[in-house]
């Protein structure tokens, strides 16, 4: 495989035009390229280059203050495990009146969920798993928590999904179950069929040696969001085909799978033809001018800078997706969102458990709360040589001066000892903290891997997890994980020393923490999914409901959400009560150090391939 030539990446620069030290190196390895795809389990995502840009300026001025994020005073707690629950939160339906000349939602009939107009998504009924008797409360601000007086042909189902109905955008399948059909032209280099199969969960495991429940494990791919969640949309219970009803209208665009085969040795009209006919067809229909596509979203189950592209040219990474205007205004579920953009938001990333009932997830629970942890941390992970501002290598560096450390050094190849989720799972099932630096982008498929053992995640980075996954997190990083600054590991700070600090007592805490989240980070069975509880999809489902409720809202009191600035988007969900953007933050100077990180690759990259 030909390397690139490094120096046709662009230069990052500084404030003042230099080159920043600081995000390192402009020579990232493009090896890495072919790399990040081949290999499965913890190896590689891209290297990607950071470029700082102009606006970074603003931010460096708020300044730095390491008090905050730790007594937060509002914290939003995710409690997955409650007990009736799942359907309390109710979300007035839509008064769409003054969103853009619509019926206003009062007036039309409701329709009870129907299949008729929203292939390729069909409706299973089984699902009535909800008690409904418990959904008297309202999140929606004082109002009534359901319409069910004026719309007397739903009565329970009603209630059951007032202000919860989805709307599924009619696209041709080749926009995605065909991509699925034809998984032997997802990748290049290795047959992706095995990872696609069983509904984006990949192939089945038993055991792994005790490891893992006799069954609800999978092999699964990090990159198959898009079929995971589609599956999971075609059974939701509350589909509608009146998307007057709709909360949020789901276009079931695999636009994480489109890009995927084009990544490589593709030019860049190939790369953005169905992107751009994607958005022909939903901007032409009716439901989009209800809020000029506001209430639309996606998956693109890859990460943000995979559809971020720097500028036209086939040398740079990726497609345009997220840079055209109507998608600007959707909102696209990624597995890595930008800090710096509005349009996309974070979900977890696919483990190896998709539990088919609340008991599965209990017994899981129990076995990772009781297990022994003879190590008091760990690292899965490759080095990142060549790569100046990665810390991996003063990780790996500590870990094997550790006696309480253990190390899974992976490799590429045949040897590469972290391909199976079996042994690093183990790893994680045995250890209480588990470390969790940058990947070749901010965020690791690793974090969730260890999460889900009940192991401790330590983070180095807030892009890791912190200003990512707001929505399943939460928000007070300190209930669920450890952060030690990257500049802290660079200044020889010791990870078992500060580890050591923290008492029994507090693992315990977080420990617990992150066992009540197993539930919140695994995507369960679509056939027969939690009852009690949320997984990812449901939480998923509800933030964007809120989402698209509070800009609709914001609509119809005439206060625009423009007046959210897409530089402080990675800071919005984390604001405390009373606190505003400007603020300072505890974060803002890494955000600054690191706005704008975006992939740029050079053609030699895309033409490694054969
Ligand atoms: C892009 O590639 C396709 C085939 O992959 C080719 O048909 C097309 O002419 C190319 N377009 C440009 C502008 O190079
Ligand atoms: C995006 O939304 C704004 C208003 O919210 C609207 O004016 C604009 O036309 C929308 N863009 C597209 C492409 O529909
Ligand atoms: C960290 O330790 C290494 C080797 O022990 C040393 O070379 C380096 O100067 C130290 N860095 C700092 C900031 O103390």
């Amino acid at each position: 495989m030909k390397r690139h030539n490094a120096a046709e990446l662009p230069v990052p620069v500084s404030n003042g035009g230099e080159r920043d030290d600081k995000t390192g190196s402009k020579v990232d390895k493009m090896g890495g390229a072919a790399r990040r795809w081949r290999c499965g389990g913890c190896c590689s995502r891209l290297w990607f280059v950071l470029v700082v840009s102009a606006t970074v300026t603003m931010l460096v001025l708020h300044g730095y203050d390491s008090g905050l994020g730790h007594g937060a005073a509002a914290v939003v707690r995710i409690e997955p495990v409650r007990r009736g629950s799942y359907h309390t939160r109710k979300v007035n339906p839509v008064d769409r009146g003054g969103g853009g000349g619509r019926p206003s939602f009062c007036g039309s009939s409701p329709s009870p969920p129907d299949s008729g107009s929203a292939k390729p998504v069909t409706v299973d009924h089984k699902s009535a798993t909800s008690d409904s008797s418990t959904g008297t409360e309202s999140d929606g601000g004082g109002e009534p928590s359901s319409a069910s007086s004026s719309r007397p042909a739903a009565e329970d189902k009603s209630d059951r999904c007032g202000g919860r109905y989805m709307y599924v955008q009619e696209l041709p399948l080749r926009f995605n179950t065909d991509m699925v059909k034809n998984c032997a032209a997802l990748f290049p280099w290795t047959d992706m069929c095995k990872f696609t199969a069983n509904g984006g969960f990949g192939p089945q495991m038993s055991g792994g040696g005790g490891v893992f429940q006799e069954t609800g494990w999978y092999n699964s791919d990090k990159y198959t969001v898009d079929i995971i969640f589609h599956d999971r949309m075609r059974r939701y219970e509350c589909l509608t085909g009146d998307p007057s009803l709709a909360a949020a209208v789901y276009v079931p665009f695999f636009a994480g799978l489109e890009v995927w085969r084009h990544l490589w040795g593709f030019n860049v009209t190939t790369r953005d033809a169905m992107a751009l006919e994607v958005v022909d067809i939903i901007t032409s229909r009716p439901e989009w001018r209800a809020m000029g596509g506001r209430d639309h979203f996606f998956t693109a189950g890859l990460i943000t800078w995979d559809f971020r592209r720097l500028a036209d040219g086939d040398g740079h990474w990726g497609s345009k997706l997220f840079s055209l205007p109507a998608i600007k205004n959707m909102t696209a579920l990624v597995v890595e969102a930008s800090p710096w953009h509005l349009n996309d938001a974070a979900i977890p990333f696919p483990t190896a458990f998709h539990p088919a009932s609340d008991e599965a997830v209990f017994v899981w629970q129990d076995k990772i709360r009781r297990l022994e942890r003879p190590w008091l941390f760990s690292f899965a992970g490759a080095a990142r040589p060549g790569s100046a501002k990665s810390i991996r290598s003063e990780l790996i560096a500590q870990c094997r001066a550790s006696s309480v450390c253990s190390l899974m050094e992976c490799a590429d190849g045949p040897s590469n000892k972290c391909g199976s989720p079996a042994r690093y799972m183990r790893l994680f099932q045995s250890s209480i903290f588990c470390l969790q630096p940058q990947g070749d982008s901010y965020t690791r498929k690793s974090a969730f891997d260890a999460m889900l053992a009940g192991c401790i995640p330590v983070f180095f980075h807030p892009g890791t997890a912190y200003v990512q996954y707001t929505w399943h997190l939460p928000k007070n990083h300190a209930d669920y994980s450890v952060y030690i600054s990257e500049d802290d590991v660079r200044g020889n700070a010791s990870i078992e020393e500060r580890l050591r600090r923290i008492t029994p007592a507090a693992v315990e805490r977080m420990r617990e923490t992150v066992i009540s989240l197993v539930p919140t980070v695994v995507y369960a069975q679509p056939s027969s999914k939690l009852d009690t509880m949320k997984d990812a999809f449901d939480v998923t489902v509800d933030a964007i409901i809120d989402k698209v409720t509070r800009l609709r809202r914001d609509i119809v009191d005439g206060r625009g959400e423009e007046e959210k600035l897409e530089m402080y988007s990675w800071k919005y969900p984390l604001l405390r009560q009373g606190q505003k953007v400007e603020d300072p933050h505890e974060w803002d100077s890494l955000a600054s150090i690191l706005l704008y990180s975006l992939l740029a690759w050079p053609k030699a990259a895309m033409l490694t391939s054969q």
